[in-house]
């Protein structure tokens, strides 16, 4: 009887079903009422005691063999699925399924990356939630400096010390707090504002900074590396100008503007008929920011810039709505192709 389990287990196993039907029947054959399995355990008595052991170990394996059996059957037709896949027309083109595609955000976001990687950058990461030190003192901003206000920054717990980034700046106090000078470095992020959430504005958004300390960096090494840059990012004819600003942790600062890429610089809806648009914040390190960091500012300068990855996004693609990054809809997600 033991030889006739095993074979009966072998037919099991290598039992094949077409449609519900046939599955019925394999129940009804193996399980039912009459079927093999209660044929079997109803001449389990006759076994001789001896040989009861073994022979109960595979019967009990046949059943349970048999119970999962019908149970991947069920589920097999249920959901829709065919073990054995009939094929009509050879001739049929065969059917992609669609494995999803990287966030727009990461796409330009990896660009810009490999962008100054290969101008010797490395990258490096800073927490979200930062304190007070990193995020404005050590960056120079005065302690009554309106960003450091309650309605531009989210503060945890209502402490002050602490808050979430509003920019990627203060990895920049973290990396030259730990590192001595030659610094070159990116450090991309999400930072985080308190912003009524709109087309153009919204709670967080991407940013990546660049800083670079050695002796002898100058102002023309940054204009250099920004106009490398923008060249890589949109074409090889954009065009760049900076424009005086002001930044607490960079003197002097500045604005850059690329020559518009949607019109080449001839004036559109776009650049608001100027030719140019804005696209990041950069300076020079100022001498406190480095004194804060224990860096010997009559030894060391540095550069620094930060650029809002959404902004090139939005210029790379045309997006209008900032709030169309975070609504995760497959539709627009679908439609973006890039590593
Ligand atoms: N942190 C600035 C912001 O979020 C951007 C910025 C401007 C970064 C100038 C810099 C810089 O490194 O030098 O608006």
């Amino acid at each position: 009887m033991r030889e006739e389990i095993i074979n009966c287990s072998n037919e099991v196993t290598a039992f094949v079903a077409n449609n519900e039907s046939d599955v019925e029947a394999f129940r009804i054959k193996y399980s039912g009422k009459k079927g093999i399995l209660n044929d079997f355990f109803a001449r389990f008595k006759d076994v001789p005691n001896n040989e009861k052991k073994e022979t109960g170990q595979v019967l009990n394996q046949l059943k349970m063999l048999v119970a999962e059996k019908i149970e991947s059957l069920t589920s097999q037709f249920q959901s829709g699925q065919q073990s054995t896949i009939k094929i009509d027309d050879y001739t049929r083109p065969a059917q992609f399924d669609f494995a999803g595609s990287r966030h727009p955000i990461s796409i330009v976001r990896n660009k810009m990356i490999s962008i100054f990687e290969r101008m010797g950058f490395s990258v490096e990461e800073g927490p979200e939630i930062e304190d007070d030190w990193h995020n404005f003192s050590a960056l120079n901003f005065p302690p009554e400096h309106p960003a450091r206000d309650m309605q531009d920054t989210f503060f945890i717990d209502t402490n002050p010390d602490i808050a979430l980034r509003t920019h990627t700046s203060s990895v920049q106090i973290r990396v030259m707090e730990n590192n001595k000078p030659p610094i070159r470095s990116i450090f991309p992020g999400r930072v985080y504002r308190n912003e009524a959430i709109s087309a153009r504005a919204h709670c967080f958004f991407h940013q990546i900074e660049g800083l670079y300390v050695d002796k002898n960096v100058t102002f023309a090494d940054l204009k250099h590396a920004l106009l490398h840059f923008s060249r890589e990012m949109f074409d090889s004819k954009t065009n760049i100008r900076l424009r005086p600003s002001y930044f607490p942790f960079t003197e002097p600062s500045a604005e850059m503007d690329i020559s518009c890429n949607l019109c080449g610089g001839e004036g559109c809806a776009f650049c608001k008929y100027t030719g140019w648009v804005e696209i990041l914040g950069c300076g020079m390190v100022d001498p406190n920011v480095l004194q804060n960091c224990n860096i010997d500012p009559t030894v060391y300068t540095g550069y620094a810039f930060g650029v809002g990855v959404e902004r090139i996004t939005n210029l790379l693609y045309g997006v209008k709505d900032l709030r169309m990054f975070s609504e995760n809809d497959i539709r627009f997600l679908e439609q973006f192709e890039g590593a």
